[in-house]
């Protein structure tokens, strides 16, 4: 079986000892990587070949983010190259990752591609936390959500009542600014303010910082100081205290 010329690879939590093997051995055949900032920046970055061209295509710290479109025709024009490409993305590629859009793009160019998953930030966090995401009986669903919408707001056709199941496990990725509003909307739903969370910044990072508490109590912690690291938000009884404890 012969590799596609262009990999998107999970890049994990940013510890390079969390990339699948595969991932591997894609960044270090890599001629050209694509990467995003958080995790995909990192000592993972530092798995690829001295040599390989390394284009930073992610938000950067004072300057707006390259536009998606634009991100999806540098892709295409190095897979035109004929050269390896490396599209390096935090976690899996295909949790928010836009993963969806730079493939309508190849596929329109007619270039083959593969994805090379990733651990996401939820997996992650919960193993950090020495936690479960399901718990059998209690949590028998698992649910990611987004808290930001394009204009960075709480997305508006959001399913309130899926997300105030409390059998269910619910992680909200980019949600530290808007987590406060969605839990009050929660709560006005019907979720308990004492449902188990976690909040996780930094996950996969030394600097890394767990937070347990309610969704009232992190909600209240997020409005007050607001992290400055990544963060996921995990919220249902699996993030409780087990039935031995
Ligand atoms: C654009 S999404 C990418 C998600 C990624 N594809 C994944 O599978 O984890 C970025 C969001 O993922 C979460 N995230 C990514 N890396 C993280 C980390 N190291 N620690 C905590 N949350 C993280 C945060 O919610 C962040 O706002």
């Amino acid at each position: 079986v012969t590799t596609p010329p262009v990999a998107f690879v999970g890049a994990g939590p940013g510890d390079p000892e969390l990339l699948t093997v595969r991932a591997v051995k894609r960044i270090e055949a890599a001629e050209v990587v694509l990467y995003d900032d958080l995790a995909a920046s990192g000592p993972v970055l530092g798995l690829a070949r001295a040599r390989a061209e390394k284009v930073a295509v992610g938000k950067r710290a004072g300057r707006p983010s390259p536009r998606q479109d634009a991100v999806s025709a540098l892709l295409v024009a190095y897979a035109r190259t004929g050269r390896r490409v490396v599209r390096l993305k935090a976690g899996d590629p295909g949790v928010f990752g836009r993963l969806d859009e730079e493939i309508a793009a190849l596929r329109a160019a007619g270039l083959p591609f593969e994805i090379v998953p990733g651990i996401n930030a939820a997996a992650a966090a919960a193993a950090e936390a020495g936690a479960s995401l399901t718990r059998r009986v209690a949590a028998r669903r698992l649910q990611f959500v987004t808290g930001h919408d394009v204009d960075g707001r709480l997305p508006g056709d959001l399913r309130l009542s899926a997300l105030a199941d409390p059998g269910a496990t619910t992680a909200v990725f980019m949600g530290k600014a808007t987590f406060p509003a969605l839990a009050a909307r929660l709560i006005a739903e019907g979720l308990p303010a004492d449902t188990p969370a976690l909040l996780a910044e930094n996950v996969g990072a030394p600097d890394r910082r767990l937070d347990r508490g309610t969704v009232a109590e992190i909600a209240a912690r997020l409005a007050e100081a607001p992290p400055s690291g990544p963060c996921v938000i995990l919220y249902g009884a699996a993030m409780g205290p087990g039935e031995d404890a």
